[in-house]
């Protein structure tokens, strides 16, 4: 038999396992240093009132006869995929619930929708970017066309007469660079995917970042969305629910390839390879929804972009140039003295024991870069941006 030979295209470890690894064998060989972790954005606040309330309450429910629950609906509980359309209408964004699917987060989902398109089709990703996106076409074998994000185009590639593929992947605001897309960008690519018949896919992952109310949260408050883009959100970095597990994905009816609605092939794939998310998540996923629960979420991310703002104000008085950290929990430095990316990564390992993810793992753009994430505890944020800024 034959395995999957496009394993073998892969690099060895997916990114943050690789950081990980280093870090640990760093913490062995150096049991007592201190060392403060800004690299994979994982939250450290814990989950809001409101959803852990939810979640007790729906815990009690499952140990009931009369209110227990087996399998749960096919795309999600309609509880929840109406709080979510509620969501969406208050931007102005009108879905039925039909088009809602629920998940367990926004990496499952990017890469299994790939199972509705053809091998043959291109991806075009932007570089640098989300490991997930490259990772998961390289398995399909499919072919991947970069777009360049770079300080000229201000990390927010956009389509030309030259642009050329099938699926593009946009993720705003982004991750790693933190830049945001306006409205007059998106719109750009909305009106490339419909003029050629590409498929967007969408990932919103940070929309609860943005601060500014006329850049878009949804690629669907742009007009032609709903022909062309798949939206993929997940509560990980909006409510905490990295270890929970709570996402949402929204096909729109109207959009429609090789004469097939993508919603129907979605759900069709969904019902055969996804039995859903607990209950107990949904229910917690509900109450992020509420007034209530949109407050406390509300603070957490206060209290996370505080933290980026702490991030940015110390790289600022250090002369080290960066962007990101406003719409985002992520900051974007340009490595001081034209270090490159692993080696800036091993100096703050070594000398401040403070952890960064490394740009050139974004992609060959991010090379002379380092991220940092703005998702610590207040305190250690600001004793990690001491340390590098004495570094300097
Ligand atoms: C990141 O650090 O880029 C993210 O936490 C990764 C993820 O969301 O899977």
């Amino acid at each position: 038999m034959r395995i999957n030979e496009n394993y073998g295209n892969l690099k060895e470890n997916y990114l943050f396992s690789d950081i990980a690894r280093k870090v640990n064998e760093y913490k062995a060989s150096h049991p007592d240093a201190d060392v403060i972790r800004l690299g994979i954005g994982d939250v450290t606040l814990p989950l809001c009132k409101s959803v852990v309330d939810a979640m007790v309450k729906a815990t009690l429910e499952m140990g009931k006869k009369e209110t227990f629950r087996g399998y749960g609906d096919e795309q999600g509980y309609s509880f929840l995929q109406e709080a979510i359309a509620d969501y969406y209408k208050k931007r102005g964004v009108a879905l039925d619930i039909s088009e809602i699917f629920i998940s367990d987060g926004a990496k499952s989902d990017l890469g299994n929708m790939l199972d509705l398109f053809s091998t043959d089709n291109t991806a075009l990703i932007p570089d640098p970017v989300y490991p997930v996106y490259v990772d998961t076409n390289i398995l399909a074998g499919r072919k991947i066309a970069f777009l360049n994000a770079n300080e000229e185009n201000g990390f927010l590639p956009l389509p030309d007469e030259n642009t050329k593929g099938d699926i593009v992947y946009i993720c705003s605001p982004n991750n790693p660079t933190g830049a945001v897309y306006d409205r007059e960008g998106l719109k750009k690519w909305v009106d490339w995917a419909n003029a050629c018949g590409a498929v967007i896919l969408f990932d919103a992952a940070y929309e609860a970042f943005i601060s500014d109310d006329s850049l878009p949260h949804s690629i669907y408050e742009i007009e032609g969305a709903r022909t062309c883009a798949v939206e993929v959100c997940s509560l990980s970095k909006t409510a905490g629910f990295t270890g929970t597990r709570c996402g949402y994905t929204v096909v729109p009816e109207a959009l429609i390839r090789g004469g097939k609605p993508l919603r129907k092939m979605w759900l069709r794939r969904q019902t055969t390879k996804f039995n859903g998310v607990p209950y107990i998540v949904q229910r917690g996923a509900e109450a992020v929804f509420t007034d209530a629960g949109q407050r406390e979420i509300k603070e957490n991310i206060a209290y996370y972009k505080e933290n980026a703002r702490i991030i940015a104000d110390a790289l600022g008085r250090a002369g080290i140039a960066f962007s990101g950290g406003v719409h985002s929990p992520y900051i974007w430095l340009k490595c001081p003295g034209g270090m490159t990316s692993w080696e800036y990564f091993d100096l703050l390992l070594n000398k401040a024991n403070v952890v960064g993810t490394p740009g050139a793992g974004f992609g060959k753009n991010g090379e002379g870069y380092l991220r940092l994430t703005a998702f610590g505890d207040r305190g250690r944020i600001k004793e990690a941006v001491e340390r590098i800024i004495k570094l300097k």
